[in-house]
């Protein structure tokens, strides 16, 4: 097992639609193992496989707390098939939009539906963190992020500030003139 780097925004990757998965062999389990110590190494409660740059439906999750025994989970091509009426503010961070948190209102209760580490499919009604994390996860594989939950102002205010934080970054001879 790996721990692999997670991208953060600025990066563009975040932004992209993730591939079904479609082997279930050697590699996903590799990808699946290293994904999960990131994960736990960050540490998160929940990362889908774009935010270490790979393209690809996967998501893990851990939602247990504190002194609780772990419960690794992975999701495999998840789907959303059932939402709640009943909504849940949650204060939500992202490892790919690190030290910033706000609150956002999503479904209370979901059903997933995913493939195991197997490939078998599996249905998990979920409620409480976890049914937030899957939310958040989910929407990372279509290239979103929980700040486009946010009003126009407020994204716009951190997408600038972590652009700022970029181009601080940049290496002195990127602004060469000549
Ligand atoms: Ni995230």
């Amino acid at each position: 097992m790996a721990i692999r780097p997670i991208i953060t925004l600025p990066d563009p990757r975040l932004r992209l639609v993730s591939e079904p998965v479609a082997t279930f062999d050697g590699e996903l389990q590799l990808l699946l193992d290293d994904m999960l110590e990131t994960m736990y190494e960050a540490p998160g409660v929940g990362l889908a496989a774009i935010q270490i740059a790979v393209p690809k439906r996967i998501v893990v999750a851990d939602a247990t707390r504190g002194d609780e025994p772990k419960n690794p989970m992975f999701f495999i091509n998840p789907e959303i098939v059932w939402v709640s009426e009943e909504l849940f503010v949650y204060q939500e961070g992202c490892l790919s939009v690190p030290d910033y948190f706000e609150d956002v209102q999503r479904p209370a209760r979901v059903r997933v539906r995913y493939l195991d580490r197997t490939g078998a499919t599996q249905e998990i009604e979920a409620d409480g963190l976890l049914a937030t994390v899957l939310q958040h996860e989910i929407d990372h594989l279509e290239g979103g992020l929980f700040i486009d939950h946010l009003s126009r102002l407020k994204r716009e205010r951190v997408v600038k500030k972590f652009a700022k934080a970029a181009a601080r970054a940049a290496p002195v001879a990127d602004k060469v003139e000549a």
